[in-house]
Formats: structure tokens, sequence, C-alpha cells
């Protein structure tokens, strides 16, 4: 069987050039958002959470990054489903609720919206818009809550053009110590 952290470098490899909406490459948004998770002191598994957020843009599914098109892949839980093999739910959860996230953190912080990128606001529609109060209140009794909004600050300040990260082979550790206990 494959190993799941090199399937993930082939994956960045294959895909991570590609653009997605921003101004800087898809690889290089993931990148500093791990890093932004770091500058930020939080635990390793959400590091691993913020630099793996986006992989659902990378999937089979997934084809082309298509979000910016119009139809929302569902990236979010198309990527945590697929990292759920290797990795637990201190990983999967944020990642899988990043995008929900957007649109709690929308309805109830004021100039939220204002602050996101073009592309994150326009995206934001397809994804199902502003939560509603009933939404939003489900929303934080969310195991993973308070990860997925960290993740998802650091997926809206990765967005840098002049901001230089390590690369993913410098995660390689943190990766491989974060796979849960049967791999
Ligand atoms: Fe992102």
């Amino acid at each position: 069987m494959t190993n799941v952290i090199d399937e993930i470098f082939e994956l960045f490899a294959r895909y991570g050039s590609g653009g997605y909406g921003e101004d800087i490459s898809i690889e290089r948004h993931m990148l500093q958002s791990a890093t932004m998770a770091e500058s930020l002191g939080a635990p390793e598994k959400i590091v691993v959470a913020a630099l793996l957020h986006d992989i659902g843009h990378f999937l089979p599914a997934a084809g082309e990054v298509s979000v910016h098109k119009g139809r929302d892949i569902e990236h979010a839980g198309l990527g945590a489903a697929w990292l759920s093999r290797a990795f637990d739910e201190d990983v999967t959860a944020p990642i899988a609720l990043h995008v929900r996230a957007k649109r709690y953190l929308c309805a109830v912080e004021p100039g939220y919206f204002e602050q996101l990128s073009d592309a994150s606001r326009l995206s934001l529609a397809v994804q199902g818009g502003v939560m509603s109060v009933d939404e939003t209140e489900a929303f934080a009794k969310e195991p993973a809550f308070e990860a997925a909004l960290i993740v998802r600050r650091c997926d809206d300040r990765g967005k840098e053009v002049s901001t230089q990260t390590q690369d993913l082979e410098s995660y390689r550790g943190l990766l491989t110590a974060s796979l849960h206990q049967r791999n």
C-alpha cells in the first residue's frame, strides 16, 4: 500500500503549483497557512490541519480547482474524508469544518466578510452563504469548533504574495508524527 505521506507529497507536486483564484499558488497558500498556525502557537495537529486544509482541491473528484467557476466541489469534506484513513479527528475535523467556519464568522464577526479576499467572498455564495442564527448555534457546539476557527483564520491570512515559507519537505516529520497509530 502506498504510504499516505508519499501520496500527499505527490498531490502537492502534481497540483500545488496551480492557482485557485488567489494571487499565489495553492501550495504556497497551504504552506503559509501552516506557518501562520505555528506563529499563533497552535498545537501540532492544528498546524497539520492548516497545512492540509485545501488538499480536497487536489483529489480526483475535484479534477481541477473548480470552486471559482461557480461550483463548490465540497473540497473541505472531500479532503477530510480522504485524510481520515491516516489522521485522526484532531486533524480532519477542522479541515472538514473550515468552509463552515467562514460562513460562521461572516455571521457573527463584524468586519470579517469585508477583510476576506475577493475569491473568498465570491465562493461564499456557492458554499451556502452567511449562516443563519440556528446554524451558528449548531456550529458552535461542534467539538472541533475552536480548532476550525483557528484553521480558518490561518487560511484567510495565508494569501500574501510577499511572504516566504519553509517548503513542504520541512513538514515531513510533523506529518509522519501526526499519523494515527494504526499506520
Ligand atoms: Fe485555503
